[in-house]
């Protein structure tokens, strides 16, 4: 059947974390341009809650699937999941932080953030990728942070996890160009989401305590969203932020990494 002039084909997004913070505002964002959404997240009763939040407003369809991102294979049953829906934006977005001495903290742990962070955000991206270049367009938005622009002592592997995420997505937005697909790397400073609350220690939740530049998720959202829209490659939300993540070619990299480390203690330690 021929569509109809005004008849649009939908869009539809895979969102990941999006039961929260970042990843929820942008599965609005989405949502209000009129994409339908797949939304991923860990905690189903948040996912629940969000579905029904997004779908009072718009009208767009929403599957929702609950996984634990940090398992293994995990990226090979979300696109069983999706039974050959066409995915027109990926937004791998889910996260979390550790804090403590790399000597002290649980590998466990450490693990599931490497796991969830670093393979799950690659092979997701695989997956969902070889559909967008065989159809000619797609976007990819990943989740990275400021943290990848130099190391983090005391958060040391979310810091080395997040600048994987950076390196990974420049590179293959390169390997991109001409292909119609395009990929962001979105990398924010200290935004007010839950993320600041749970950076857990090891034991237990560890609340930050420098109060400075802390974004919006709304707005950090926002620029991302347009920045991914317009194809841009890395996109670091507010002056200021840019400037720190400059910081590294202009101060010697072992000043700046103790300079973290005292932000650090200041920040999260006891
Ligand atoms: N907030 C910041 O200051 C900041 C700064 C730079 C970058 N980021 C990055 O932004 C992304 C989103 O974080 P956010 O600030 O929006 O935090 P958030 O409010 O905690 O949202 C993260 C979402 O991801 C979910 N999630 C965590 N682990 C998961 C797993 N293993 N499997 C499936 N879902 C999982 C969380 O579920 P639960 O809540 O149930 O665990 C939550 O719904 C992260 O990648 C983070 O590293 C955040």
């Amino acid at each position: 059947m021929q569509l109809k002039h005004t008849e649009q084909i939908k869009q539809t997004a895979l969102v990941t974390g999006a039961a929260s913070g970042l990843g929820f505002e942008l599965a609005l964002l989405l949502a209000k341009d009129g994409y339908d959404l797949v939304l991923v997240d860990i905690n189903i009763e948040k996912l629940q809650e969000v579905k029904e939040e997004i779908a009072a407003l718009y009208p767009s369809d929403i599957q929702l699937i609950n996984k634990d991102l940090s398992q293994q294979n995990v990226s090979e049953e979300i696109f069983q999941a999706l039974e050959g829906k066409s995915i027109n934006v990926l937004i791998n977005n889910a996260g979390f932080g550790i804090f403590g001495s790399f000597n002290d903290t649980d590998w466990e742990r450490d693990a599931a953030m490497l796991n969830l962070h670093v393979l799950t955000t690659t092979h997701l991206t695989k997956l969902i990728l070889k559909g967008m270049v065989a159809r000619g367009s797609g976007k990819i938005m990943n989740m990275s942070s400021l943290a990848a622009f130099q190391p983090g002592p005391l958060m040391s592997l979310y810091y080395a996890s997040k600048a994987y995420i950076l390196s990974f997505s420049e590179a293959i937005a390169n390997e991109l160009k001409g292909t119609g697909v395009t990929v962001t790397v979105l990398c924010p400073g200290q935004t007010k989401t839950c993320f600041q609350e749970v950076v857990s220690n090891g034991t237990n939740a560890s609340e930050n305590k420098i109060k400075f530049n802390i974004a919006c998720p709304t707005e950090v959202a926002e620029y991302g969203y347009k920045a991914m829209q317009k194809g841009k490659v890395v996109a670091i939300p507010g002056t200021f932020n840019k400037f720190l993540s400059r910081l590294p070619r202009f101060v010697p990299r072992r000043t700046v990494t103790a300079i973290i480390r005292k932000i650090q203690e200041k920040n999260r330690g006891n």
